[in-house]
């Protein structure tokens, strides 16, 4: 055993050693530079090789080799350890529950009277009829006079329109919906039309100056006031999702006629009398009537051989009746305390 056998032993040795008892990737790699660096203890055993006899090199060479070797693979697998434990401290410090629910993201929902809308129109469309859209800036003619309100009628004074100045009005009810659906598509005829109407009214707790409608219109051959009970028993019956009985009083609209007010038995009481309905066990819901000739002839449809019903139903009564709201202007509120409910 040479000189040179002996210094690569002991490097083999010192340097595990060191490897062993390295506490951090550091002291490891500084373990690793003064063994196996460029100016490292093996490079200057090896720089004595040269100066061996031939006989000697080759066994030489070999050692040399597998001190190499075993220090470089001993490095290595120390190093992997520290970056494994590294990455699990990392991974223990950092740990996030993905499923959690993101802070201050609240999840959307309809409005009551969107969701109300919704389900009236899909009712409304398998029954075929059109669902139809009109201005909220209307013309005098179409939100009076085409529905049988002629300019002194006193039936003007019946809604407190807002005025615009150049003669146009905010639409006081969605009625004119029926006289732009007729013309524009004539008999036979159904549709309904929801949207925004306005009053100029003061805003308490049951009167809001901005609500929501839902007109009702069809015109055949030889419609009944069955045909009428038959749908609007139908419609209410879906709203409520139960049974309901009804009854029609007479009730006055310039653009009906007969025309009527329509009834429901009190849901709450069935009929015996409660706060809700007033002791009377009946619940007032909604005006309709059979379509006045003088309002078919203003849209072009003679009278004589078409005739029909309308119905105009309040959506935001009808909102408010629903989830049982008692204050009509938390609906246009904004507040999310009262929409988050759902
Ligand atoms: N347009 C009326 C209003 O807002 C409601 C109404 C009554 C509509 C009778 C109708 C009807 O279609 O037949 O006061």
């Amino acid at each position: 055993m040479t000189l040179l056998d002996s210094q690569l032993e002991e490097l083999r040795r010192a340097t595990l050693a060191a490897f062993a008892s390295a506490g951090s990737v550091e002291e490891l790699e500084e373990s690793r530079v003064g063994a196996l660096g460029r100016k490292g203890t093996l490079a200057q055993i090896s720089k004595e090789f040269g100066k061996l006899p031939p006989e000697d090199r080759a066994q030489l060479g070999k050692l040399l080799n597998s001190v190499k070797q075993d220090l470089e693979t001993e490095y290595e697998q120390k190093k992997r350890r520290f970056e494994q434990t590294e990455l699990t401290d990392r991974l223990a410090k950092e740990w996030l529950d993905v499923t959690l629910p993101a802070p201050g993201v609240h999840p959307g929902s309809l409005h009551p009277i969107t969701q109300l809308q919704n389900e009236i129109e899909d009712l409304f469309t398998s029954l075929g009829f059109a669902v139809l859209d009109g201005p909220e800036v209307e013309t005098e003619e179409h939100n009076f006079d085409a529905l049988n309100i002629p300019p002194s009628h006193p039936a003007r004074d019946m809604q407190d329109t807002f005025w615009l100045s150049n003669g146009h009005l905010l639409r006081t009810h969605t009625s004119p919906v029926q006289v732009r659906g007729m013309r524009k598509l004539g008999p036979p005829l159904r549709m309904i039309a929801p949207g925004r109407v306005f009053r100029n009214e003061e805003v308490d707790a049951s009167h809001e100056h901005t609500f929501y409608q839902l007109e009702g219109m069809m015109i055949d051959r030889d419609v009944s006031v069955a045909h009428l009970i038959y749908f609007m028993k139908t419609l209410l019956s879906s709203i409520f999702k139960r049974e309901v009985t009804v009854r029609l009083r007479p009730g006055y609209f310039p653009f009906v006629e007969p025309g009527f007010e329509l009834d429901i038995h009190c849901l709450i009481c069935d009929g015996a009398g409660c706060s809700v309905c007033k002791q009377s066990g009946w619940v007032e819901l909604m005006p309709c009537g059979l379509v006045h000739p003088n309002v078919l002839r203003m849209s072009n449809i003679d009278p004589e051989e078409w005739n029909g019903f309308a119905f105009g139903l309040g959506l935001t009564r009808l909102a408010m009746m629903r989830y049982g709201i008692d204050d009509v202007r938390l609906l246009q509120s904004g507040d999310l305390r009262f929409l988050m409910q759902f």
